[in-house]
Formats: C-alpha cells, sequence, structure tokens
C-alpha cells in the first residue's frame, strides 16, 4: 500500500487551511508557538501555511508512517537501504564513543576511530612540515579530486569554515571531467609541495579516476620516477584492490564502509581536506556538532523534533500545498555552497517515482532544490518568488553572529532576510500598490528561518545533520529508499558506449550530433 493511501494522507487532503498566512502571522504569540529553539539553532517556521491542527494532522501522518522506528532501525545498523543490501550508518561516523555497534557480526566502531586517529596523526604531520614531498619540501597546496559526495560536501564545508583555515596551506577541489578543471588548478602548483587526496567511494567513477590519472601523470613528468608519487597520492576510498592498482598503497589509503552513502560521506575519510583545511580539532568539532543532532533527532519528543518538523513542514509544502520546488537561501556569504551539497543530499536521496517495493507512486516526492547566497539572490530570481505563477518555499538561512568584523553589513543582510520573508508571507494588496495590478504581491508565500548562532563547526555539524535527517524522514514518509541511486546509471552506461564511438577512428555513417562531431574535427 502507498503512504498515500494512510488515513493521515487523506486527513490532510480534506484539511481546509483557510486563514491567509498573514491572518495566522497575527494571532498572538505566533512566533513562540511555531518556532523552534535548540542550543545553537532557532527555527522559526511561523511563516508557514499551517496551524495546529495542520501540524498534528502532520505528525499523525509521520506516525502511521512509523517515522520514528525507521529511524531507530537506521541507528541500530539495520539494512534499510534493501536495493542495495546495505546499512545506513553515517551517524556510527561521529559518534565519539566506542560503544558497540554491529554490522554482520562485526563491531564497526573500532574501525572508525582506528580511521580518525590516522587522519589526526596525517593531519598534524602535513601541518608540522614532517609530512614531506619526495623532495624534502613540506605540503602546502592539497587538491581533492572527487565528484559528488566524496567533493560536494568536503568542498562546502572547507569554504563554510573560511574562518578557521590554516595558514600556509591552500585547498583545491577539482571534479568535472572537463579537463580545464584540473588544468586550471595545476596550472598554480608547485609537484614537489602539492598533495593529492584521490576521494572516491568506488574508485571507479569515471571523471575521478580520468582526473586522477593525469594528475599521476603531470606529478610523474615532473619526477620522471613514478615511485615519487609516494609522497603525493593518498587515497580516501572503500575499494582497496582499485587503490592498489592506481599505484596507492594501503598505508595511503584512509578506508570506510559501504555503509557510508557518497552523499552522506563528508563525515568519513572524505572528510580529510576538511580536516587539513582547518585542522583536526575542527574536524571533530564538525563531528559532534553532528552527533549533537543525531542525539536530538533520537530523542526528542516528535512535536519539539527538528528534523520531523522541517521534513513535516516539507511534506505538507509539496504533496498538499502542490509546490514543486524548494529554494534555499543562506544569508551567509560563507555558505554559499551549502545548495549545491543540498542538491544532491536531497534530489539524489529522494528523487524517486517507485517506493521501496517497487510500486510506481501516485504521489509526489522530492521538490527541486535550488539557492544560493542572500542577498546575491534577491537581484537575480526573486522577481519570480515573489509575483511568479508558481509558490516556492524557501529556507532563509542566517547566522547571529557574523563572520567578519563589520557589524552594519550584518544589520543591512538579516534586515534583507526578515524583508524578504514578511513581503512574501503578507504580501501587499491593491490598495497599498496604488490599484496597480503590477505592484500588488499575493503574499501566502511560505518559508522558514533557520538561524545559527554562529558558523562555527560544531553548529555546522549540527545544521548539516538538521538536513540530512529531513531528508530521511521525507523518504519515510513518501516510502522510498532513499540511499540508493539507480537514476544515474542509465547515463553513465550510455557515456561508456558514446565513448567508444567517439574514441574510434572509424567513421560514423549516422546522421546525428556524433558523427557531426567527429567529422569536425574532434580527434
Ligand atoms: O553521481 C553518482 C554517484 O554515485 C554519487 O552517489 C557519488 O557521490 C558520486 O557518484 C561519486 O562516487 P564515488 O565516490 O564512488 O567516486
Amino acid at each position: 500500500m502507498l503512504n498515500n493511501a494512510l488515513p493521515a494522507w487523506k486527513a490532510l487532503e480534506h484539511h481546509q487551511q483557510t486563514s491567509p498566512l498573514r491572518t495566522l502571522l497575527d494571532a498572538p504569540n505566533r512566533f513562540g508557538d511555531f518556532s523552534l529553539k535548540i542550543p545553537g539553532l532557532l527555527l522559526d517556521y511561523s511563516r508557514q501555511r499551517v496551524a495546529g491542527d495542520t501540524l498534528a494532522l502532520l505528525q499523525n501522518l509521520a506516525k502511521e508512517c512509523d517515522v520514528v522506528g525507521w529511524r531507530d532501525r537506521m541507528f541500530a545498523g539495520e539494512k534499510i537501504n534493501a536495493s542495495e543490501n546495505r546499512a545506513v550508518l553515517h551517524t556510527a561516523l561521529r559518534r565519539p564513543s566506542n560503544e558497540e555497534l554491529f554490522v554482520d557480526g562485526m563491531d564497526v566502531m573500532p574501525g572508525i576511530h582506528d580511521t580518525l586517529d590516522r587522519m589526526k596523526k596525517f593531519t598534524d604531520a602535513v601541518h608540522l612540515g614532517k609530512w614531506k614531498g619526495h623532495t624534502g619540501r613540506p605540503i602546502d597546496t592539497i587538491i581533492n579530486i572527487g565528484i559528488g559526495g566524496s567533493d560536494l560536501g568536503p568542498r562546502m564545508v572547507v569554504r563554510a569554515l573560511h574562518n578557521y583555515h590554516v595558514k600556509g596551506l591552500t585547498v583545491h577541489f577539482v571534479s568535472n571531467v572537463d579537463g580545464a578543471d584540473l588544468y586550471n588548478v595545476l596550472q598554480t602548483a608547485n609537484p614537489d609541495t602539492t598533495l593529492f587526496l584521490i576521494a572516491s567511494k568506488t574508485f571507479t567513477t569515471l571523471e575521478t579516476m580520468a582526473n586522477a590519472r593525469a594528475a599521476r601523470e603531470w606529478a610523474g613528468a615532473h619526477f620522471r620516477d613514478l615511485a615519487a608519487i609516494k609522497q603525493h597520492f593518498v587515497a580516501l576510498s572503500t575499494n582497496e584492490k582499485a587503490v592498489r592498482e592506481f599505484g596507492i598503497s594501503p598505508e595511503n589509503m584512509f578506508p570506510f564502509e559501504d555503509w557510508v552513502g557518497g552523499r552522506y560521506s563528508l563525515w568519513s575519510s572524505i572528510g580529510l581536506s576538511i580536516a587539513l583545511a582547518t585542522g583536526f580539532k575542527v574536524f571533530r568539532q564538525l563531528l559532534e556538532g553532528a552527533h549533537e543532532m543525531d542525539n536530538h533527532f533520537r530523542t526528542a519528543a516528535p512535536e519539539k523534533n527538528a528534523p520531523i518538523l522541517l521534513a513535516l513542514l516539507g511534506i505538507w509544502n509539496r504533496n498538499f500545498l502542490k509546490s514543486d520546488s524548494l529554494a534555499v537561501l543562506p544569508y551567509s556569504q560563507n555558505l554559499e555552497l551549502l545548495p549545491a551539497w543540498l542538491q544532491q543530499a536531497d534530489m539524489e536521496s529522494n528523487g524517486k517515482h517507485v517506493s521501496r517495493d517497487g510500486e510506481t507512486l501516485t504521489h509526489a516526492t522530492g521538490p527541486v532544490v535550488f539557492g544560493t547566497s542572500g542577498t546575491n539572490c534577491q537581484h537575480s530570481y526573486f522577481q519570480l518568488i515573489h509575483q511568479g505563477t508558481d509558490i516556492i518555499p524557501c529556507d532563509f538561512i542566517a547566522t547571529l553572529k557574523p563572520d567578519h568584523p563589520w557589524p552594519d553589513h550584518h544589520a543591512m543582510l538579516i534586515s534583507n532576510m526578515i524583508a524578504q520573508a514578511n513581503a512574501l508571507a503578507t504580501g501587499r494588496d491593491l490598495v497599498a500598490s496604488g490599484n496597480d495590478p503590477q505592484r500588488t504581491f499575493d503574499g501566502g508565500r511560505p518559508s522558514t528561518i533557520l538561524l545559527l548562532d554562529e558558523l562555527d563547526p560544531f553548529n555546522l555539524g549540527q545544521f548539516l545533520a538538521l538536513y540530512e535527517h529531513r531528508i530521511f524522514v521525507q523518504g519515510i514518509i513518501w516510502g522510498i529508499n532513499s540511499f540508493d541511486q539507480w537514476g544515474v546509471e542509465l547515463g553513465k552506461v550510455l557515456a561508456g558506449d558514446l565513448l567508444k564511438i567517439l574514441s574510434s577512428p572509424e567513421k560514423s555513417e549516422q546522421n546525428d550530433i556524433v558523427s557531426h562531431i567527429k567529422q569536425s574535427g574532434f580527434r
């Protein structure tokens, strides 16, 4: 049975939320009743189109979908990723203790902490100049080569923690198979002082392996000795065999397990670039913050549970108010890469049209997620968000404390953010708009404000885990497996076939774009 046949789903369909948002907002204590404060973070969902009875009905839906049961099964290491027959245990990576946790009869905690210890030693050695390049010089440039989850998470966190960067070390990220990505970075790098992190869960991904091979050639050409790459290449992966075949020995490999999904892997050794950019202590604080959110998600009552609440508001907007997209708008320049990370985390997880049992769904699942940093977004697509024909719910994200020394800038930033949220919610009617329909704003456009105390590693970890768990809860309510990604396979197979045609010297007789490119002197 699909979840839209559940009584709670039906009750939500019949639920008429007739009061306009501006009336709801006028209720005494609207902010107090429709906000949640947990240490380090405030959620203000007073501008969502919900009343108390809406939330109660949504909580009923969570109950009928057994969100809490599935949550507990995830944390316990049950194989809830059924289509890949895997546990889902990125949460174990941020558990501080060695308390046992068994998967397939094996306690996974010692392995996690062993890798963390090795990451710490390695990071310290690089920072202290004890890890030297082949010619005896210390490392001053890190190049992370990876794509998808092996790129977006660490890249976003390294960008977000700009104020925590270790001096004297530059960290680059290369992901695209467009050679220009690697080429541009190599122009600025010195092989003697450059360390490559080859980040790939599978160590087979086309883009990453092509870039890794090119980087190995670049280093080999400089040192005239492939053995020299020992000091310049490390691997972050689950695939020891492929890592060895590439020429990286196990002592230069930082492993993780297949129960860490790629898009949930920044907490694993895939986060080595974060530790190198900011220091291991900072990386640990990031893990601690995420663990704090894990504890909150596991223990807080559903009505006061931040991931459950956010997820339910998203379900209300997507399935009952029928909005197709979600704008994620960090009013924080240092969080500018958050939407890119979230796009993979959310859309690769919940962009599914078939239930866990293989049934075709008759309700909507994940929305299109997009966003850029505020206030830049106001000067690009906000016209459509305010007056377009689609209602686009928004997540506004900001920090109480600025990341810079200018309070005036921060006041302008925050007032702009709240102004946008208010304008979307309350609008401006025809009379107030001088009887000019072009200048009216309908209002009733929902948003949530997520306010972090400050953008420190702990809060960031907590905040990212909040989004991860929101995705999880929504996946459970939609009845899908949020942890596989079969939708990316077909394109990969077709690209492999096309590569063979494009690379072969034989003429292609087809009248199509492939032949056109070959005939135009592609090779
Ligand atoms: O895009 C598909 C995908 O499999 C993602 O899920 C993953 O994060 C990315 O490719 C990279 O995979 P890997 O870390 O194995 O190179």
